[in-house]
């Protein structure tokens, strides 16, 4: 079957047009189209190249989202070496480096080009033909790996330049300090190994072998290097990167032509104390001779360029004495241990604890209780031991062991699974994971039960009193009265208040409260505006699970196995019973829409229909999927479906987008 001539000319528009808000959002940060409306082009396309395979172009917006699994990579030749650069640490080192560069060119003066020294991993992409070819790792800088595929989900890395050259061009990957931070948090919740800083998480999700799963992570990227750039006609550096900008190139523009080396200088001291304000890891600066003529004259060493130089920021790291270990248990039952040291300022705050993660990175490091360790904070946040400082030991240092039993209930610990590095305790009562349970069960996100502190949640486990979660709903007088000092009519009346007005809570807020492992806030909105009910959700199966915007496989496992527990639906009974609501409760809001039905077609611009139907009903309106006679009005969005035809059928009040907001 060929392809007929209208679906190719709608493709390679489709093409076109996805790339350029790709660019205008990734590279210009600039969008000019929602989020939705880039969705809809982008499914349009997705659809196309399901039905024509054949279609499929190299440099389809599709690639983006990955799809290959390599079961290696390739080793390819670098056209030039790819050469690192010697550092620099302060001022004096800076001069050396100038006065360097000034007798070896024999000049009075040279202009340098100061850019910012991304914290990534670099890249040498090629492109034949405008079209993005070839994408190598540094390896050993005269081989590297064939890291196309995922290099290819990098949304700022063009996969068609604005002009049909031959180029190669060398940059940085790099993972935004967000990202990095979200990636670790989410590894530490399913017991795997942390990554120590924004560039190893780079490192390690441009090794991985599904391209689907870099994707995922949001890595972006710096260009700043091309290869003879002479037969560009471009002589200076600051040329290219204006080159590599019009190229389609994402370039930092936080970089400065600098006519002497004291403004050098300034421009390292000015991006040393405001390089926290960045969303990406900076070590230091890159100091470049400018000109491509002088570069050529100065040369290199096999090692590194002799015209440019890292001038490296000031590492924040400080020595600490690393007190005590102790053992936090959490709510899945991870066993963390927890390094307390002497205070230390570091970037501007305190900071006197810093997680270990888990034993195999105090193996690793070799960290010992007693040991004076070097903290610092990696991404500029998370306070972390990089490991000790082995001269200063003197032999009282503890190793530090893996407990054998629980910490705190003496249970049995052991990992659920073999790839986790996470010990837990295996005990399901466990006082300490059941507390932290609590803990997050009660907060204000969650069943918003004011009055139980950690204290008291502890005494009332302690004394016998909560068992499961559940058993927040059978207190009484009396059980709160056994609790003894301090816990008099006030407070007891108080805290029986608090819990029985936590039975209304809305579903959204028993969903978070549950604790299920992947489940926040706003994936707990979701389920419960989707399926109104626990048992709906109890009931659900994967697909129905994945089908749901923005739930992934992930998410939808944690939540299935969660659900198949007995003693989760032990817990669930036991609520039910005690009259926690359990359903989804449209608060009937009053407003404009009192009384009215909506549906909706095609797609808004504004909003994802979930939201609609919050907005909807926010304004009093009822929201409904179907279409019927007693419909009231019909949203039209881009792309409507067959509601358009059967709304006029019924005789159904038709609204555009913009007519319906405008009036609602
Ligand atoms: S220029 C011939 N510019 O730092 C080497 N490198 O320690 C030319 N890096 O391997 C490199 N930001 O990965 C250059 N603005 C920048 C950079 C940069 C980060 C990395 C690069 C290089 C490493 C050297």
């Amino acid at each position: 079957m060929s392809v007929p001539e209208n679906v190719k000319k709608r493709y390679e528009q489709l093409k076109a047009e996805i790339e350029e808000h790709n660019y205008r959002y990734y590279v210009l940060a600039d969008p000019i189209i929602s989020d939705q409306e880039y969705d809809k082009l982008f499914r349009e396309l997705l659809e196309i190249e399901k039905k024509y395979p054949e279609l499929k172009a190299p440099d389809s917006p599709s690639q983006r989202i990955g799809g290959t699994v390599l079961e290696g990579f390739n080793k390819v030749a670098h056209s030039v070496p790819m050469l690192s650069l010697d550092n620099t640490y302060n001022e004096e080192e800076i001069m050396e480096f100038h006065k360097r560069v000034l007798k070896n060119s024999n000049r009075n003066n040279v202009d340098y080009l100061c850019e910012l020294k991304i914290d990534g991993v670099s890249v040498a992409i090629r492109y034949v033909n405008g079209l993005l070819d070839l994408a190598l790792t540094r390896g050993d800088g005269l081989i590297g790996e064939d890291i196309t595929e995922n290099v290819k989900t990098v949304a700022s890395i063009p996969l068609k330049l604005r002009k049909n050259i031959d180029i190669e061009v060398r940059g940085e990957i790099y993972m935004p300090i967000k990202e990095f931070v979200r990636i670790n948090v989410e590894r530490e919740e399913k017991g795997l190994s942390i990554f120590a800083n924004p560039r190893n998480a780079t490192a390690g999700t441009l090794k991985l072998l599904d391209s689907t799963e870099v994707a995922k992570r949001k890595l972006n990227s710096f260009i700043y290097y091309i290869i003879f750039p002479e037969n560009y006609g471009l002589k200076t550096q600051e040329e290219a990167l204006t080159f590599l900008k019009e190229l389609g190139f994402r370039v930092n523009l936080n970089y400065k032509k600098a006519e002497n080396i004291n403004e050098v200088i300034d421009f390292w001291k000015k991006w040393n104390s405001m390089r926290r304000e960045l969303e990406y890891e900076a070590d230091g600066i890159v100091v470049k001779v400018n000109e491509f003529d002088i570069q050529r004259i100065l040369g290199e060493t096999v090692r590194s360029p002799r015209w440019a130089i890292a001038f490296k920021f000031q590492a924040e790291q400080k020595e600490a004495k690393l007190v005590k270990v102790k053992f936090q248990v959490g709510s899945t039952g991870i066993i963390t241990p927890v390094a307390e040291f002497s205070p230390i300022r570091l970037e501007g705050t305190i900071v006197k604890r810093a997680s270990l993660h888990n034993f195999d990175y105090v193996k690793e490091r070799d960290i010992r209780e007693g040991d004076y360790v070097i903290v610092e904070k990696a991404g500029g946040i998370i306070p972390q031991v990089i490991g000790p400082v082995k001269e200063k030991r003197t032999g009282e240092e503890k190793i530090i062991e893996p407990p054998k039993e629980c910490p705190v209930c003496g249970g049995k610990v052991g990992k659920i699974k073999s790839e986790e590095v996470a010990i837990r305790c295996l005990n399901p009562s466990c006082p300490e994971k059941l507390l932290r349970s609590l803990e997050n069960f009660v907060s204000r996100e969650c069943m918003n039960i004011q009055g139980l502190g950690e204290k008291l949640l502890k005494r009332m486990i302690d004394a016998g009193l909560i068992k499961d979660i559940a058993d927040l709903y059978y207190l009484n007088d009396e059980k709160l009265r056994s609790l003894g000092k301090g816990i008099g009519d006030k407070i007891i009346q108080n805290i029986l208040n608090q819990i029985e007005d936590s039975k209304n809570r809305d579903l959204y807020s028993l969903i978070n409260a549950l604790g299920i492992p992947n489940v926040g806030a706003k994936t707990a909105k979701d389920l419960a505006y989707h399926f109104k009910s626990i048992e709906n959700l109890m009931n659900a199966s994967f697909s129905d699970l994945v089908e749901i915007e923005g739930i992934g496989e992930d998410t939808a496992r944690a939540i299935i196995n969660f659900f198949s527990q007995e003693e989760v639906k032990k817990i669930i009974d036991k609520l039910k019973d005690a009259g926690v609501n359990m359903g989804y409760i449209q608060v009937k809001k009053e407003g404009p829409l009192n009384g009215k039905i909506i549906c909706q077609t095609g797609s808004l611009s504004r909003m994802t229909r979930q939201e609609f139907a919050e907005y909807v009903e926010s304004k009093g309106g009822t929201f409904t999927e179907t279409l019927t006679k007693k419909t009231d009005i019909l949203v039209v969005g881009e792309n409507p479906g067959s509601k358009l035809a059967k709304a006029q059928q019924y005789g159904t009040l038709i609204m555009t987008e913009e007519e319906f907001f405008n009036k609602y």
